[in-house]
């Protein structure tokens, strides 16, 4: 077992080789670390995960041990995470003799104007550059992925205002591969830096608050902190949690971090069922099943962007108990269940029965999120439908999560997930039972669509009108089928 960590005032930082201190307050984001260290590079455009000028990259651990450069938000990440951890900024990609290609393409090509996004791309694109299956895109070239294997979604969570997407999109699509001496590239082989166990204590200058950023290395010495402390917030991706700290102003006098606890993290695969480890991030799910949970390879490039992806984790999206989270109707769908775990031991709860009302689940204090486990065999027939105003990058204003069997003609099982439509994601109940038992034909979908428009209780709000929710539920069952019968 290892010890717990020593309290310090300070973290160490390695950015772009160079160790930093960072002693602020621990609300203070990694943005606000880098530029006050002289890093200027990373901008501040929206402090809240949306325009990506303040993307920089960290070195995470990969699934086969070596490293990847991973383009995460600097605004929403707190400075304390990188304890003992490695980040490039737009300044470190160059040398003393050349500029990086990625800047060098960005340059020739016009891709930038005013130039305050130009950093956060320039890292965005680096991390894709550095992808390792890009060699391997290259060759499958589709819609996504430019003749090179670039992946153009890699760059969903930037914006610019000023130059237009298409010269960016032309240097992304010019790079080639690494070169053979390139330093960055070959750090990948080595294993990342460990989650080494911090534990920083500091008052915050302005108001003399005290605060504390514990990052412990194992699950036990986790849920030991929360049942002594049930008060302590905790924190993974940081990508709601960094938004609140930012915009509203909120404060923790105590932060733990659970996003690096293996015990919470990979994969796990037995007959029954695939475990997901709650603090998983989105990419790392996308990456590592691979498609092989279909529904979750349809939610997940709709989700957010790649830099929100790169950090926000599935446990995180649970955790905030809210009604508009895109997992929950997937999950739903999926019959998943949730791994609670506290010092007491753990528990498996349906998904169905977590959510008890708006923002509230019968999670108890001192307990975490440990995993998800979707049950196997898993229905043949699946989709997921989020209604946003944007496509990419935006909070669902209804989504809608299906899971259906059909046996010689009948629908056999249907798991419906609903979300944006009541104070929880919910179960279509009443439109399940209606379609278990009949033919899977246009007649019974037609029947069943004013069953599922009467599903939930909408509400008006910014992003869509209870009619409007009402209407996206009544026409979604007829879109379902005709996915289905259009992939016949
Ligand atoms: C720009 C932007 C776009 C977004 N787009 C989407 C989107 O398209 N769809 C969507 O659903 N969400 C979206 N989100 C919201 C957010 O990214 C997700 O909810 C994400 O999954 C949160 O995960 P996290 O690890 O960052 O959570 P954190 O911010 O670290 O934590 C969120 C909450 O969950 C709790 N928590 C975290 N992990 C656990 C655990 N293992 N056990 C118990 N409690 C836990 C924390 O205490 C906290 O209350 C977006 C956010 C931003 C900023
Ligand atoms: S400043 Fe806009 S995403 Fe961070
Ligand atoms: S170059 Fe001005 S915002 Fe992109």
């Amino acid at each position: 077992m290892s010890a717990p960590a020593t309290q310090r005032s300070t973290a160490q930082v390695s950015v772009n080789s160079t160790v930093h201190e960072f002693d602020g307050p621990p609300h203070t984001n990694a943005l606000d670390f880098l530029r006050g260290a002289g890093l200027t590079a990373a901008k501040e455009g929206c402090a809240e995960g949306e325009c990506g000028a303040c993307a920089i990259m960290v070195a995470r651990p990969d699934a086969d041990g070596t490293t990847r450069w991973t383009s995460v938000n600097s605004c929403l990440l707190p400075a304390a995470a990188l304890d003992g951890q490695e980040v490039i900024t737009a300044e470190g990609l160059a040398d003393a003799e050349s500029v990086h290609p990625v800047q060098e393409e960005l340059a020739v090509r016009g891709g930038s104007q005013c130039g305050y996004c130009t950093p956060g791309f320039i890292c965005s694109m680096a991390a894709e550059y550095y992808r390792p299956e890009r060699a391997e895109d290259a060759i499958a070239a589709d819609h996504h992925c430019g003749p090179n294997g670039f992946d153009i979604h890699s760059l969903s969570g930037n914006l610019c205002r000023c130059t237009g997407y298409r010269p960016i999109r032309d240097a992304a699509y010019a790079l080639g591969q690494p070169e053979a001496g390139d330093t960055i590239a070959q750090r990948r082989q080595k294993p990342a830096p460990t989650s080494a166990s911090t534990d920083i204590h500091r008052a915050d200058t302005a108001t003399g608050e005290p605060g504390r950023y514990r990052r412990p290395s194992t699950l036990a010495e986790a849920l030991d902190i929360l049942a002594a402390e049930p008060e302590t917030l905790v924190v993974a991706g940081a990508t709601d949690w960094g938004v609140e700290v930012n915009i509203k102003g909120a404060r923790a006098k105590s932060m733990l971090a659970i996003d690096r606890l293996p015990e919470l993290r990979g994969i796990r695969r037995t007959e029954d069922y695939i475990e997901l480890g709650a603090a998983h991030t989105l990419s790392e799910l996308e990456r590592e099943l691979a498609g092989s949970i279909p529904l979750l390879g349809k939610l997940i490039p709709q989700f957010a962007s790649r830099l929100i992806r790169n950090a926000a984790t599935i446990g995180g999206n649970l955790g905030t108990g809210s009604p508009i989270g895109d997992a929950p109707p997937a999950l739903l769908a999926l019959e998943a269940q949730l791994v609670l775990t506290s010092l007491q031991g753990s528990r498996v709860v349906d998904l169905a029965e977590y959510f008890t009302g708006y923002r509230q689940t019968v999670r108890a204090a001192g307990e975490l999120i440990t995993a998800i486990r979707i049950p196997l065999p898993l229905a043949p027939m699946t989709s997921f439908q989020k209604i946003a105003k944007r496509r990419f990058d935006d909070i669902s204003s209804v989504a809608i999560g299906y899971a259906v069997s059909v046996e010689d003609g009948v629908v056999a099982k249907a798991r419906i997930g609903l979300g944006g439509v009541a104070a929880t994601p919910l179960r279509a109940d009443a439109t399940e039972a209606l379609l278990e038992g009949s033919a899977w034909t246009l007649e019974t979908v037609h029947g069943a669509a004013e069953t599922l428009a009467a599903e939930g209780t909408p509400m008006d709000d910014h992003r869509a009108s209870a009619k409007y929710r009402t209407a996206m539920l009544r026409s979604s069952l007829e879109r379902f089928y005709a996915e289905q019968e259009a992939g016949r």
